[in-house]
């Protein structure tokens, strides 16, 4: 069988994109205090992941056919039939798009950034009540990413498909009826673009002094440093505010 094109240009990016935003938030979250500079980065970085997220949902409604939230394999038969056949090693059939572990998987994940996003902004505004919303959150997601990347080494020794190559290339093994018959490259730009203008919006907006974004489109103010009660950013009495 021949390699065909299934993953356009915009879900491409998307996926290193959150990779790429994903791994250093959570690695900061775990090495650093969440009083401490570089605190400030991991929620940036996790803004950015719940933006791109919000993307890939409405490229999930107007993308190509693959990428289409519809195209998802979330019958729970499907997902049944499909977890005995890698735990047994029996008959499976082959998906050109996401199999149903990966439909559920990327689910997971988006609901996971999303989940983290909304749980961390009422953080920085002084709920502390939903701390351990935030971390399960964060232990799921890892969690899913965990058993994503082991499906990946699963399917690449037995299906003898370098299947990693297909979020770079696009391309992976399937009939050439399943292909899609462009990349979407300006979609990519536009993709591109918009996770730009959103990233350069956060940074440029950073007050160091206290320690605050102004979050574009919406224009509030959030708290990237410690959350106090009020929340709003004008509540800590130990940084000077005279500027
Ligand atoms: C070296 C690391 C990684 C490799 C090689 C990789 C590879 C892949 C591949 C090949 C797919 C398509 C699976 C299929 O054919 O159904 C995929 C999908 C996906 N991966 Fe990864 N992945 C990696 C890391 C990650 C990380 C760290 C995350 C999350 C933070 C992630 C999130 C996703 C999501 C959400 C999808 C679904 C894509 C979509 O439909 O938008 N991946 N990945
Ligand atoms: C990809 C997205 C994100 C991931 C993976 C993530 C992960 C984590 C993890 C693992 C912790 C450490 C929990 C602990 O053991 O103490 C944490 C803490 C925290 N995160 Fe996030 N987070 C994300 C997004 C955000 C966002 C968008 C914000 C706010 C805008 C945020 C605000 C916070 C705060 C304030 C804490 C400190 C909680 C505390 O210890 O008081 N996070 N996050």
């Amino acid at each position: 069988m021949t390699r065909v094109l299934v993953w356009d240009v915009p879900t491409r990016l998307f996926h290193w994109l959150l990779a790429g935003a994903f791994l250093p938030a959570f690695v900061i979250a775990l090495t650093t205090d969440d009083d401490g500079r570089l605190f400030p980065v991991h929620m940036l970085l996790g803004l950015v992941a719940a933006f791109i997220v919000g993307l890939r949902l409405l490229w999930g409604v107007v993308g190509s056919r693959p990428s289409r939230l519809s195209s998802f394999a979330l019958r729970p038969s499907d997902l049944w039939a499909y977890a005995r056949g890698a735990i047994t090693g029996g008959a499976r059939r082959l998906w050109t798009g996401h199999n149903p572990g990966a439909s559920w998987a990327a689910l997971v994940m988006f609901a996971c950034v999303v989940g983290l996003a909304a749980s961390g902004i009422l953080m920085s505004r002084g709920v502390e009540a939903v701390e351990e919303v935030h971390e399960v959150l964060a232990w799921t997601l890892m969690g899913t990413v965990g058993v994503h990347l082991a499906g990946i080494v699963l399917h690449t020794l037995r299906e003898r498909e370098v299947i990693a190559l297909s979020m770079l290339d696009g391309r992976r093994v399937g009939a050439p009826g399943d292909a899609i018959a462009s990349p979407r490259p300006i979609a990519g730009l536009a993709f591109l673009a918009l996770t730009g203008a959103w990233t350069g919006g956060l940074v440029q907006s950073y007050d160091p002094a206290t320690s605050s974004v102004v979050v574009p489109v919406i224009g509030a103010q959030l708290l990237l440093g410690e959350g106090g009660e009020g929340g709003e950013g004008d509540d800590h009495e130990d940084e000077d505010e005279d500027d």
